[in-house]
């Protein structure tokens, strides 16, 4: 027993581990150990339990994390990040890819979506008596009216095709769009005409008893059933007013970060992420982070709710 004790000791453990550096570096050889990357994420190569020391908190690692993301869906609001959004062909459209953010089976009367169009690329018509809105967040889109002028629309502009009115967006490069779409609530004695514009231009406006700037994109006066708000809010800035009110809103974060509060839930929010807000859900934001946090927001008016 004892001599083969000391045999294991000086001969056969000393044996074995050249055997096993041998079959590592056959191993590395043949190729297996060639990308780094793998080795340093690969359990092997790493202690025990490290990740408990060193998680996963960057954004980006989160967008990866098997069945993890921040999208919500509940009866009064929902929160459709970008991990979440499903691109198809949009109907009537060509060449065209469509994700419906929004849409009348949330509860909404609108439809939200983003369109992505890309070189000979044209939308197709609304619906019958169905009014659009477009807002263009990449690229260049070409607007040709009923009247067959075409306007160019750049980021931060935007447009507004009255019910039933004749028009197309063609598009000669990759170009983001965010439309909207409501059939149109008509009113004896009044019409709606189209309006081509640009962020920029719109005034801004008061706002009594809060600090966001907020600018409308269409006209306040009665034929309009909706308005589209751009608010802007520095880091540190929020709302006042916790507002409960009748009114629907489809809303997309064009820039920035903060808290989005929607009834009892609490939701980090960042630049790309869209917002169903039911009527009567409670909403409230908080702008956070170091650069300025801006949102587009649908909503309905000048329509008697009964
Ligand atoms: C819009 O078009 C549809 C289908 O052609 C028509 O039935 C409807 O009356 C039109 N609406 C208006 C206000 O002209």
């Amino acid at each position: 027993m004892q001599s083969f004790s000391a045999f294991s000791v000086q001969i056969f453990f000393p044996l074995l581990f050249m055997l096993s550096i041998l079959e590592i570096s056959m191993s590395q050889e043949a190729g297996f150990c060639t990308a780094p990357s793998i080795l340093e994420t690969g359990s092997n190569a790493q202690p025990l339990y490290w990740k408990v020391t060193n998680p996963t908190l960057s954004p980006s690692h989160l967008q990866d994390l098997p069945g993890f993301t921040r999208s919500v869906y509940k009866r009064d609001h929902a929160l459709i990040t970008p991990e979440s959004q499903v691109f198809s062909p949009l109907p009537d459209w060509t060449n065209t890819l469509g994700a419906y953010l929004l849409t009348p089976a949330m509860g909404s009367h609108f439809v939200m979506y983003l369109a992505k169009m890309q070189e000979g690329s044209k939308s197709g018509l609304p619906p019958s008596d169905a009014e659009r809105f477009v807002f263009v967040v990449h690229g260049t889109a070409f607007l040709t009216d009923a009247s067959g002028f075409t306007h160019n629309l750049n980021v931060d502009s935007y447009a507004y095709l009255p019910p039933n009115s004749t028009h197309h967006l063609k598009s000669e490069a990759s170009t983001t769009l965010v439309a909207f779409e409501r059939r149109y609530s008509y009113l004896e004695n009044h019409v709606t005409e189209l309006i081509v514009g640009s962020t920029d231009k719109q005034p801004l406006l008061e706002t009594p008893g809060e600090v966001f700037e907020l600018r409308k994109l269409l006209p306040t006066s009665l034929p309009y059933d909706f308005n589209i708000h751009i608010m802007d809010f520095q880091p540190g800035e929020f709302l006042n007013v916790k507002e409960i009110h009748y009114n629907q809103h489809g809303l997309l974060l064009l820039e920035g970060q903060g808290i989005y509060r929607l009834g009892d839930s609490w939701y980090p929010v960042q630049a790309g992420d869209a917002i169903w807000m039911a009527p009567f859900v409670p909403q409230w934001y908080a702008a956070l982070g170091k650069s300025r946090s801006r949102y587009l927001l649908y909503k309905d008016v000048n329509r008697n709710p009964m």
